[in-house]
Order: C-alpha cells, then sequence, then structure tokens
C-alpha cells in the first residue's frame, strides 16, 4: 500500500478530532487529548514536519489547513470542557440535598471586666464631684512606697515577706511592684503645686491569698489638697461617693486607723451585701457584717514636706480603696479569686 500523503494524513488527523474530544470524561482526559494533537509529540506537529515532501506551490495552503485544525481543536477542546462543567453541575443537583435551614452561629462578644465596669463607674462619680484623674507606674522606687509617705525604716511592709522587691543594681537603689496607689500622690504632689483634686486608679501588689486578698489587686487613690481641706470634706466626699455606688440607704461607718501618711487616719467599712450580717460564716465579712473598702485621713505633715508643699498653708484628705473588694459587694461576689480565673461562663453571668 502506498504511503499516505501528508494531506492524506492531515485530513485524517482531522476527522478524529470531534470524536476523540467527546469521548473525554474528566479534565485529566482532555489534556491527554489535546496534547494527542497539539502537543510537542503531537499529530498536528509532526504532519507538519513533512511540509518538505510538497511541491513548492502547495506549502502554503497546507500550511493554512494545519493551523485550521489547530482551530478545530481549540473549539472542540472548549466545548468539551463546557460539557464536563455542565455535567458536574447535574450531578450535584441531582445529589443529596444540602441542609441550609440549621441556625447560624452567633459570634460571642467579648465585653469589659466587672473589676473595669465598676472602676468606671467609679471615676464617673470622682469626675463629677470635680476630681482629675492620673496614674502611674506599677513598679516604683521605694522612696515613693514608702519613705516620702513618712513610713519608719523598720515598718513589716517593707519586708521581702510582704511586698515584692525587684533585684536591684545598687544597694541604694530599691524597686518594687507598688503596693498601693499612695506613689501616685506623690508624684502628683512632687510634679504639681497646689491645689490638687485627683483619683489614681491602677494595679497593686502584695504577698497575700485568700477569698478576700489577691496578690494583684486594683485600687483607687483619692488626693485632695488646698488651704482649708477638713475631715468633713473627706467624709463629705466618701459618703457621696458611696451612696451615689450603693444608693442612699447603704450603711457605712467611719473607724479610726493608723497608716504612717494620714494622721488622723480612718478605714470605711461598707455592709456586707453579700450577706447582710445574717451569716456568721460568711467568707467575705468573715461574720463581721462588714467589709472594709478604703483606708483614709488627713495628709500627714511630713508627706508634705518631702514633696515640697509648706504644712503651715496647706491642708489635705487622701483615701485609697479597693476596686475589687466593691466590685464583689456591687456584684455580690464571695471569693475574689473567681474574679481572676477568667472563666467566660461566671464573667459572662454578671
Ligand atoms: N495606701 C493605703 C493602703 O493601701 C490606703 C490609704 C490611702 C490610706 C490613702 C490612707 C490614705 O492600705
Amino acid at each position: 500500500m502506498a504511503q499516505e500523503t501528508p494531506i492524506e494524513e492531515l485530513d485524517a488527523i482531522a476527522r478524529g478530532v470531534d470524536e476523540a474530544f467527546a469521548a473525554a470524561r474528566d479534565d485529566n482526559e482532555l489534556r491527554q487529548v489535546t496534547a494527542r494533537f497539539s502537543g510537542r509529540e503531537g499529530s498536528l506537529t509532526r504532519v507538519m514536519k513533512r511540509i518538505p515532501e510538497l511541491p513548492g506551490a502547495e506549502r502554503k495552503s497546507f500550511g493554512q489547513r494545519v493551523n485550521e485544525v489547530k482551530g478545530r481543536v481549540e473549539r472542540a477542546l472548549a466545548t468539551a470542557a463546557e460539557r464536563l462543567r455542565s455535567e458536574a453541575r447535574a450531578k450535584e443537583l441531582a445529589g443529596p440535598a444540602i441542609d441550609i435551614t440549621l441556625p447560624g452561629r452567633r459570634p460571642r462578644l467579648g465585653r469589659v471586666h466587672p473589676i473595669m465596669r465598676t472602676l468606671h463607674e467609679i471615676i464617673d462619680v470622682f469626675s463629677s464631684l470635680g476630681f482629675d484623674v492620673a496614674e502611674g507606674p506599677e513598679v516604683d522606687h521605694a522612696e515613693n512606697n514608702f519613705d516620702r509617705l513618712g513610713f519608719p525604716p523598720d515598718h513589716p511592709a517593707m519586708d521581702m515577706h510582704d511586698s515584692f522587691f525587684l533585684p536591684s543594681r545598687t544597694p541604694s537603689d530599691r524597686v518594687l511592684l507598688r503596693t498601693h496607689t499612695s506613689t501616685v500622690q506623690v508624684r502628683e504632689m512632687l510634679s504639681h503645686p497646689p491645689p490638687v483634686q485627683v483619683v489614681m486608679p491602677g494595679a497593686v501588689f502584695r504577698r497575700d491569698d485568700d477569698a478576700t486578698h489577691s496578690p494583684m489587686f486594683f485600687q483607687l487613690e483619692g488626693l485632695m489638697v488646698d488651704e482649708d481641706i477638713t475631715l468633713a470634706h473627706l467624709r463629705g466626699v466618701l459618703e457621696a461617693f458611696l451612696h451615689r455606688l450603693f444608693g442612699a440607704n447603704v450603711k457605712t461607718r467611719f473607724r479610726a486607723s493608723y497608716f504612717p501618711f494620714v494622721e488622723p487616719g480612718a478605714e470605711m467599712d461598707v455592709e456586707c451585701l453579700i450577706c447582710h450580717g445574717h451569716n456568721p460564716a460568711c467568707r467575705v465579712c468573715k461574720g463581721t457584717s462588714w467589709l472594709e473598702i478604703l483606708g483614709c485621713g488627713m495628709v500627714h505633715p511630713v508627706v508634705f514636706e518631702s514633696v515640697g508643699y509648706d504644712p503651715e498653708r496647706y491642708k489635705g484628705f487622701a483615701f485609697g480603696m479597693g476596686i475589687d473588694r466593691l466590685t464583689m459587694l456591687r456584684y455580690g461576689i464571695g471569693d475574689i479569686r473567681h474574679l481572676f480565673e477568667n472563666d467566660v461562663r461566671f464573667l459572662g453571668s454578671l
């Protein structure tokens, strides 16, 4: 049998195109069929190489025919790809139904921690009473935490067992996690001339851990200094504050107490809003029906001297309250540690 001419071979290739693509059942087979025609080893590539066998006058029209067949391959490929897509879609639609009626999942919203909510409310009350707000560092010098506040050198709070000291670089460099926000009183007076009227919130640190004490807790310090400040101002401000926070009927009491940086000094208690005095075993008030919430007093002249205020001319009061305790009372929480365990179910219930 005589060998096929290039033209006969090209005709045979062209006749096979549609059938070959119609037989492809997936994308992979489509790729293989395409390569069989137009790939480097494909039949169209091979037949193109036979051009020199043709007489010069026929070569050009042969090249054009090869290109036509290539175009046909491309159209057949597009048709087959479209066929595969609609087959897949039809199969999907005929398959098992997807249930789109399940309820959606609601994203859980975070919210402000109860201690911070209480703190913000407290600050609102003091702002409305004319107080500014200031902050200081959590790590401070012992001078600001103790010395300038008139602590005697042998005061137990200065003991390693009671406070968290940081390793010091030199023997005279005593740095610690502040044990109270009274450090910020000192800083405010060192940096501002009188009069001052300011509250100072922040975290403080002590070596304590039980139902009503945590090693880290929050305080709000208050300081008011001017020429004619008296104990009556102190009581008036604190009672106005507690009535605003807990309602006008809440019972409070003022007890004489001692802090080195005030004279006279006092503590203020709020009735136990957990047991209202009815539970002798109450873990929060320890059966006393009162909860101590703050220390306060008239600023000691020694403190004024150490910050450069004239103790003859200026008088002032200071207080420091425990925000965590106020939060416990406000939300009826029986153990301070609940506030720091970060149990979302508990915090979300408040
Ligand atoms: N700094 C005291 C404490 O932490 C509280 C206090 C502040 C007392 C201001 C008197 C005046 O216990």
